[in-house]
């Protein structure tokens, strides 16, 4: 019996949204509270189309903690499912340990002034939360999300100690656009106009945009193209698995992407910082945004797979073993199911299990704590139940899916 309030009201949470109305017997009533109150209130209407489900809306700014605590009083949410950016993640986090209800999210603190994502300042609110009773359940999303999710089981059920981890993330989704970002685009283009970074023997090692990349054969995709980036679930579970000598994450990125990114880049289209434009100060990412087609968009027209895993490799029983888990996910089934497709599909339900794990007190715990510390099982099962269904191949020692290095 969980009255859960969903922040935010883009693809994501579209799809975390339908996700919770499916499973209305954990989640007896759904508030869905954004910048925008029209954007909630065509979610609420898709829902009750499609899934005979009446849930509340509501306008809120969430960078305003005073609203959300109130918010969250008048309502008498018992739990906050934080999509909406990363930049509004402190904020909410002070509003939930303020009215002592668990908080969860899909993505890492960024300060919109500085492209740089960390966990410090999240961690750094582990004694409000312990203080408050209750917990914070950090970037439940895919990746980060599911893929420590993988990574926990691997370290709890199958290696007695893992050495490697490459984490995979393919998008072989086709929207026909030239150029397009598949979730929110100023968020998306700071990530990967970044450096590379991954961690080996010990230390942090930082590589130029783009510089490590090799085709991998993705299991009921083929072979494509993916390159080197720091991705946020690297710096949690470098703590959490300490036997790790080495993890990476690397994405897929085709061409077109590619050579659109970098133009964009070198005209000055990426910078954060503001400029003056005609006597109006603009900030060129947003501007791009207000250009990009809507991510949310995209669903209805791309065709295509997903394909997001972890290549694990280790001890067990005093004998080297490797695995690769991974789910393959359809665009067009995942927005015939939510109206939205895998990329926003890939991240919403993991982030409606996280919140189930958490409501269902399965996940229980004072404090905040990345997904990798709790014990994986429950939530694989769900995995399996929640569309998201999961594979594991056994590798051999020595085999790998790589074609070439590029
Ligand atoms: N872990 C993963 O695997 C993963 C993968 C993809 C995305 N993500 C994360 O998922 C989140 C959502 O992504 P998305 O693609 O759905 O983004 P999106 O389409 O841009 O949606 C963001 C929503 O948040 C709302 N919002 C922004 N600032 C707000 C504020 N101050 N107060 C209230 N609402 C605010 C926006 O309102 P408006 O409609 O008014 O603009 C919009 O509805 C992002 O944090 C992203 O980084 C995680």
């Amino acid at each position: 019996m969980s009255h859960i309030l969903i922040i935010g009201a883009g693809g994501v949470s579209q799809a975390a949204t339908v996700k919770c109305a499916m499973n209305s017997q954990v989640f007896t009533k759904i508030t869905l509270a954004s910048r925008t109150k029209s954007k909630c209130d065509k979610i609420a209407k898709f829902i009750k189309d499609k899934v005979g489900v009446d849930i509340d809306t509501a306008a809120i700014d969430a960078d305003d903690t005073a609203a959300v605590v109130e918010l969250i009083k008048n309502i008498k949410a018992d739990l906050l499912l934080n999509v909406a950016l990363p930049y509004q993640d402190l904020t909410l986090m002070d509003a939930c340990s303020q009215t002592k209800i668990p908080y969860i999210d899909t993505a890492n603190y960024e300060h919109p002034d500085t492209a740089k994502f960390e966990y410090k300042l999240q961690w750094a609110k582990d004694g409000d939360f312990k203080s408050a009773n209750t917990m914070a359940l950090l970037g439940s999303g895919f990746d980060p999300g599911v893929t420590n999710v993988y990574c926990a089981y691997a370290k709890q059920y199958l290696f007695d100690e893992i050495e490697y981890i490459d984490i995979l993330d393919c998008n072989a989704g086709d929207h026909g656009y030239a150029f397009a970002t598949n979730f929110n685009p100023e968020i998306n283009l700071r990530e990967v106009s970044a450096k590379g970074r991954y961690y080996k023997d010990g230390k942090w090692i930082e590589t130029e945009p783009m510089e490590i990349g090799f085709s991998w054969d993705y299991p009921k995709i083929g072979p494509k193209d993916s390159y080197l980036l720091y991705h946020e679930e690297l710096e949690s579970l470098v703590k959490n698995i300490p036997t790790l000598k080495q993890i990476r994450f690397f994405m897929t990125f085709g061409q077109s992407y590619l050579t659109h990114m970098k133009c964009l880049e070198n005209v000055g289209m990426l910078r954060i910082d503001e400029v003056e434009h005609n006597g109006v100060k603009i900030v060129p990412i947003q501007f791009l945004k207000t250009l990009l087609p809507d991510p949310a968009s995209l669903g209805a027209r791309t065709k295509g797979k997903t394909n997001i895993g972890c290549v694990i490799t280790g001890i067990k029983d005093n004998k080297p073993r490797k695995v690769y888990i991974y789910n393959v996910c359809d665009h067009q089934e995942c927005y015939q199911e939510t109206g939205v497709g895998a990329v926003s599909y890939t991240t919403g339900v993991p982030a409606m299990i996280g919140s189930m794990m958490v409501a269902k007190g399965i996940w229980s715990a004072k404090g905040v704590f990345n997904m990798e510390e709790f014990d994986a099982k429950p939530f694989m099962d769900e995995l399996n139940k929640q569309g998201l269904p999961w594979e594991i191949i056994e590798m051999a020692p020595n085999e790998t899916r790589l074609i070439k290095e590029i």
